[in-house]
């Protein structure tokens, strides 16, 4: 099968097997920002944007998303020019081995475009589906919260 999708902005055409997910598709297509973890929907590793919307990528079938949008965590962000969540996490030690990051960062990403001002809660509730082993939940937190701080007074956006 294969699908034509935009991914960061590009055209790809995506070549796969019937019964392909994307996360597989994604890393085979060189997106290995997408984290192979738990495959069961449950550790947040694979988090992509489909649409603009967050899917868990290992479950998603890759023969449904033809036409669709897809951004990894390199479509907000690279390190030559980091998003200001992404720089976030740094500054506040959010990022011990990497393997969760991307997924956090798009989860935090997504919360902050629709809840620029979100409450403790809600960025609890926007995290709850991750799952890092290294640095527990305290420093993620600390880092989502100085992003919404540094992004609601003005720098908020994509800088790609
Ligand atoms: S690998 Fe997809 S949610 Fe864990
Ligand atoms: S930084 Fe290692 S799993 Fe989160």
């Amino acid at each position: 099968m294969e699908a034509q999708v935009r991914v960061n902005g590009e055209e790809r055409l995506l070549r796969f097997a019937g019964d392909a997910v994307l996360l597989d598709v994604l890393r085979e297509a060189g997106y290995t920002e997408v984290k192979e973890g738990c495959r069961e929907g449950a550790c947040g590793s694979c988090l992509v944007l489909l649409d603009g919307l967050l899917v868990n990528a290992c479950q998603v079938l890759a023969g449904s998303v033809e036409g669709r949008e897809i951004t990894t965590v390199r479509g907000i962000g690279t390190f030559q020019v980091p998003h200001p969540i992404q720089e976030a996490f740094v500054e506040a030690g959010a990022v011990q081995c990497g393997f969760c990051t991307p997924g956090l960062v798009l989860a935090a990403y997504a919360l902050l475009e629709a809840n620029p001002h979100p409450r403790e809660a809600e960025i609890a509730r926007a995290l709850d589906g991750h799952l890092c082993r290294c640095t527990g939940s305290v420093k993620v937190l600390e880092a989502v919260r100085l992003a919404a701080e540094r992004l609601g007074k003005g720098s908020r956006g994509k800088r790609s």
